[in-house]
């Protein structure tokens, strides 16, 4: 009886029986070594494939029963994997079989460049938007392909591809693109009717205006003036979620956009009862940024601050450098935040008094649009508060932005230029 071992640990035994007396002579049991090693060697071989073929079994059951195609090619893109979803899509009979070139069908869609374009720089993945027309129908179906290059060592080994469906996806944001253009037009243009006539009849040019009638007249000005601000927010922030807005860079001076917010808000805060101070030193050095949307950002603050600050309290505006951000900050005297809420406000809609009949007005949206603002800036905006002992505000904006770091300029969803200064 010999054992079969394999690095020290035992795998089996191999038995031999023979009626010869003198049956195990030296040479006789070194050559049953060799043999044992040989067998041994064998053995784990079989195993180990089998190991493999169930191993591609499993994956092979997996790439079937998910709902995305999967494309793998090698560095020639020969097809080494194409899953039933993804035969689908392509439009194919049937899976080519492995080492297949890849179909004449495929090499006719976008897909082909974004494999060659991989292929030619193979050092990070790329995704790319595919329109493909699936059988027997002529609607056309979008697919986002993301390819990843399969890189060992500093060669190409293959590039695998996701492809999923995201038409739907595509309809909602057409449907939601429409709903807003819907809003601005259909909301706005009756707004801004209302406004105008009842600015021409408290201008008297109507004719005499009884006090109680100014009351009235003067209540839905400022009504309708609370509608557009809420209408303005709603769009501002749909074009924030929707990802097309991008910032329009140029040269800001820090203080200069928060010495017009205060000057915008002084008055609102003389009628709240509550002081506004600018603390922000003259020396912050001039940075490339939005000066509109950080106005906004700053609006919002010094807006919310004022609103949540009790007469006789105060709100203060300071700016500082801080390394490669300069860092803004607006501190009120306030009701402040209970702890547990104070990551939640940058939630969309979310208020912490947010009851039916709550006291104090606005949407909800007003920080989350401000959070947008401040990451497109490559900045972070975060809170700190005692409740019942007012709260501070900080946010930060990157020194050195470049076009680059905030891609294309869409100047089509940019907002309108006229509801800048509310
Ligand atoms: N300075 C502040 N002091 C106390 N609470 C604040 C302050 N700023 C914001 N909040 C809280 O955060 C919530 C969200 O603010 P925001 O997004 O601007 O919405 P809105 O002003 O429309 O309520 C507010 O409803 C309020 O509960
Ligand atoms: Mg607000």
């Amino acid at each position: 009886c010999m054992p079969l071992m394999l690095r020290g640990e035992p795998l089996g035994a191999l038995y031999l029986g023979d009626n010869r007396r003198d049956f195990v002579t030296e040479q006789q049991r070194q050559f049953l070594e060799s043999f044992a090693y040989f067998a041994s060697t064998a053995i784990e071989n079989a195993q180990l494939y089998q190991a493999i073929s169930d191993k591609k079994q499993e994956l092979e059951t997996i790439l079937s029963g998910i709902g995305d195609g999967v494309l793998v090619v090698d560095g020639d893109l020969r097809v080494v994997l194409m899953n039933p979803v993804a035969t689908r899509i392509f439009n194919l009979p049937a899976p080519p079989p492995d080492g297949a070139p890849l179909p004449e069908r495929l090499r006719q869609e976008p897909i082909y460049e974004l494999l060659n374009e991989i292929r030619e720089s193979p050092d990070g993945s790329r995704m790319q938007e595919i329109e493909l027309a699936p059988r027997g129908s002529d609607q056309l179906r979008t697919y986002q392909a993301l390819a990843t290059p399969l890189v060992v060592g500093n060669a190409l080994q293959g590039i695998a591809t996701v492809l999923r469906d995201i038409t739907t996806q595509k309809e909602l944001e057409r449907m939601k693109s429409n709903f807003l253009s819907v809003v601005s037009h259909e909301l706005r243009t009756p707004l801004h009717a209302i406004k105008g006539f009842v600015n021409i009849i408290l201008m008297g040019k109507t004719g005499p205006v009884t006090e109680i009638q100014r009351d009235f007249l003067e209540t839905v000005q400022e009504q309708t003036n609370n509608l557009q601000r809420l209408i303005d927010d709603l769009l501002e922030f749909s074009r924030l979620e929707s990802g097309r807005v991008t910032l329009r860079l140029q040269p800001v001076d820090i203080p200069v956009v928060i010495e017009a917010v205060v000057e915008k808000l002084i008055l609102s805060a003389q009628s709240a009862g509550v002081s506004l101070v600018n603390h922000t030193p003259e020396d912050i050095p001039t940075i490339m940024a939005d000066p509109w949307r950080l106005e906004q950002v700053v609006t919002n603050l010094v807006d919310n601050a004022i609103k949540f600050t009790p007469a006789g309290g105060s709100v203060t505006v300071a700016a500082e450098d801080v390394g490669d951000y300069i860092q803004v900050s607006v501190s009120d005297t306030g009701i402040g935040i209970p702890h547990e809420q104070q990551e939640r406000i940058f939630d969309r809609f979310y208020q912490v008094d947010s009851g039916a009949n709550r006291q104090y007005k606005g949407t909800g949206l007003g920080l989350t649009i401000c959070r947008h603002i401040v990451e497109h800036h490559r900045g972070r905006i975060w809170v700190e508060s005692e409740p019942g002992q007012g709260a501070t505000f900080y946010f930060t904006v990157y020194k050195h932005l470049e076009e680059e770091d905030i891609g294309s300029l869409d100047f089509t969803t940019l907002p309108q230029k006229e509801s800048a200064g509310k």
